[in-house]
């Protein structure tokens, strides 16, 4: 069993790194031109990186890689001493600046806010990322173990995990969508029509693209694709890090995989903790395609 732990800040367990180094995270200045990749994590932020690399980049392939060897958009809460922190990264970065996130917002630093920055949020439906978390925290050498699959729905429930719960966070972003520059994405319509979604980014963006580049993007960024490119799918992660002989990074990027690990009692039981927690909030996920 893994050693690693989480520690909480205002409720909200957190990696202990990220905690020891949390007044430096609080006190980031953020720039009015900042663009923030906001998820849960599963939620697909490889993902929509990617998408939005290839954007910025105009789908020239390998500009894109250069870009992301230089600076893959820091995670501003990412601490790991010695190295520069998430925080440091963006510091030292050239505007305007792309940087991403997994924290909710009650936890984001307020300069994000108070500089109206542009905020691009991509939700996925509980049930697929409950799978894809538990497989992820069995690879992750630096994440609690996640006990048995019967255990791991009770954690995630209770927003046990990294980052807490799936329900605070999506409905905290969905409540802030109104006030602020938040373009609202689901991982879901971005499988099932592609095209549309990556336009609706670049137009977020300010990018007009043409045909022949969307469509190139749309291929590049593909689940299949995405799994060979070694720039995406952390193969040059360390064993001791990503241990991807228990489960690939790039593990099956389906819709309604939950179905092939919710027993029909979960089923039930989890619908109706859905139906309590989102009280008051309509949005529809998509659960299979
Ligand atoms: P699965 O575990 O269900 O396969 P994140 O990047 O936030 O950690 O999310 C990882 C999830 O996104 C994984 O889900 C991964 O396979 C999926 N994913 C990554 N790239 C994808 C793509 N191009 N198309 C569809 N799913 C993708």
């Amino acid at each position: 069993k893994k050693q690693s732990q989480l520690k909480e800040v205002a409720g909200i367990p957190l990696q202990s790194t990220t905690v020891d180094n949390w007044s430096q995270i609080q006190n980031f200045e953020a720039k009015p031109d900042d663009l923030l990749i906001c998820t849960y994590p599963k939620a697909g932020t490889t993902w929509i990186q990617e998408i939005v690399d290839m954007i910025e980049q105009d789908a020239d392939v390998e500009k894109c890689q250069r870009a992301i060897i230089q600076h893959r958009h820091p995670f501003i809460e990412w601490a790991r001493p010695p190295q520069p922190s998430g925080v440091e990264k963006a510091n030292a970065m050239p505007g305007p600046r792309i940087l991403r996130t997994h924290l909710p917002t009650q936890l984001l630093p307020p300069s994000f806010w108070e500089n109206n920055c542009k905020f691009l949020y991509v939700a996925r439906n509980a049930k697929d990322c409950m799978v894809s978390y538990y497989h992820f925290q069995r690879m992750n050498q630096v994440l609690p173990d996640p006990g048995t699959w019967e255990e791991y729905f009770e954690t995630f429930i209770d927003g046990k995990v990294g980052w807490g719960s799936w329900f605070d966070h999506v409905k905290g972003w969905w409540q802030k969508k109104d006030r602020h520059q938040v373009l609202f994405l689901f991982y879901e319509d971005i499988k099932k029509d592609p095209k549309h979604e990556i336009q609706k980014v670049a137009q977020f963006m300010g990018k007009n693209l043409d045909e022949t580049v969307l469509d190139k993007i749309v291929q590049e960024t593909s689940f299949e694709k995405m799994k060979e490119n070694p720039m995406t799918n952390r193969s040059t992660v360390p064993k001791s890090i990503l241990d991807q002989s228990i489960s690939p990074f790039m593990r099956k990027g389906t819709v309604g995989d939950w179905k092939n690990h919710f027993t029909v009692a979960q089923n039930e039981k989890f619908d109706e903790i859905y139906r309590e927690k989102m009280k008051g909030i309509t949005i529809n996920f998509c659960m299979q395609l």
